[in-house]
């Protein structure tokens, strides 16, 4: 990804992501939110303890920073089971993957992040894998080749990606339990400032400032523990560490945000589609191409929240800005749509 954002929900470095791992979840008890999500993982979870059996496997999906990876180690830790992480794009022979799964002990967990990049031959190893709890590895090359069937232990792969469309479906079927991480309600996400402010003993007493920094979320743990760290230091260099609102606010316009967590990217985002392509809609290629950015950091970090706070709409025929985009950036809405319904898919 070729941009750094203040409110990128992908980490934006190695320690970034140490400082998140003491702010992670680590039971059911500890993760804020998503009552329904959590009771059907508590379900799968309780009843495979009580068969003494492995959990299906599942499928977290979503947009980055949700709890994706949290709720992968969670689900190891109250099956008080092992947990082995890699990535899609990690697995690149299929003697990657074998090796892992040869490892893995009784009800252990396999958690594959971005599972939508696996490459095709890691991917036909994970069927047989996935149902049969076996390999079918192909040793010698050429005439000698045979294929040997290793067993392994009932194991769980728990797949995590932000984007389901790219699985294949014979991959998507092997998944037992499928769940969709979606963004916080403002009031989770104020709950889980508070609760990483306890960890990182930051005092932030004041509501209205949780109330500032959690708009600026963009309903997303991530983003909101990360401005948490920015309006902490802030705090500390500029007063007596303690975080008012004003404080908060000072610190969230000197990176940029503005109050619906949007900033200098989503805005020119959506300005382009304004002022480029009369609101739209406009193709996603033709506004990477304008931006100069690649499609992925549009389609995985900037699109899904504003599709979600509706200041932009997909259709057929590509992207349109919403109506609420127009008043958020103060631009007149000239746009021929306005008014239609357009097709959404
Ligand atoms: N439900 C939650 N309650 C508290 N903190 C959370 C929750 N979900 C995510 N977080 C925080 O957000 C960070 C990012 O979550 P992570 O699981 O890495 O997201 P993803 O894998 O979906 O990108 C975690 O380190 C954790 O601190
Ligand atoms: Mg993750």
């Amino acid at each position: 990804m070729s941009v750094e954002r203040i409110v990128s929900a992908t980490p934006l470095d190695a320690a970034e992501e140490k400082a998140n791992v003491s702010l992670r979840p680590q039971n059911f008890d500890e993760f804020v939110g998503h009552a329904e999500l959590i009771e059907k993982v508590v379900i799968a979870v309780k009843a495979a303890r009580t068969r003494g059996e492995q959990v299906d496997h599942i499928l977290f999906y979503g947009p980055p920073g949700l709890g994706k990876t949290s709720l992968s180690h969670i689900v190891a830790n109250e099956m008080g089971s092992k947990i082995f992480a890699t990535s899609g794009p990690a697995l690149v022979r299929a003697g990657d993957l074998m090796g892992i799964l040869t490892n893995l002990g009784e009800r252990d967990v396999l958690f594959i992040d971005e599972i939508h990049r696996l490459s095709p031959t890691v991917e036909e190893l994970i069927y047989p894998a996935m149902e049969d709890f076996q390999v079918d590895f192909v040793v010698d090359k050429g005439a000698f080749a045979k294929t040997v069937k290793v067993p392994l232990k009932p194991f769980t792969l728990v797949g995590a990606t932000t984007r389901a469309g790219l699985l294949s479906a014979p991959l998507r079927d092997r998944f037992g339990i499928h769940l969709h991480v979606d963004f916080y309600r403002h009031e989770d996400i104020c709950k889980i400032i508070r609760r990483s402010a306890g960890i990182l003993q930051t005092e932030i007493a004041d509501s209205a400032a949780v109330d500032l920094v959690a708009r600026s979320s963009r309903g997303t743990p991530r983003v909101a523990n990360r401005l948490l760290r920015r309006v902490r230091d802030f705090a500390q260099v500029k007063a007596d560490g303690a975080i008012t609102a004003e404080i908060a606010e000072r610190a969230l316009k000197m990176e940029g945000i503005d109050e619906r967590g949007l900033d200098n990217l989503d805005r020119k985002f959506l300005r382009t589609i304004i002022d480029y392509y009369s609101g739209g809609p406009v193709g996603i290629e033709a506004l990477a191409a304008t931006l100069n950015e690649e499609v992925d950091t549009f389609v995985d970090v900037v699109e899904p929240y504003l599709l979600k706070i509706g200041f932009l709409l997909r259709t057929r025929q590509g992207r349109i800005a919403g109506p609420e985009a127009y008043t958020h950036l103060g631009v007149e809405n000239l746009s021929p749509l306005d008014g239609d319904q357009p097709e959404l898919f």
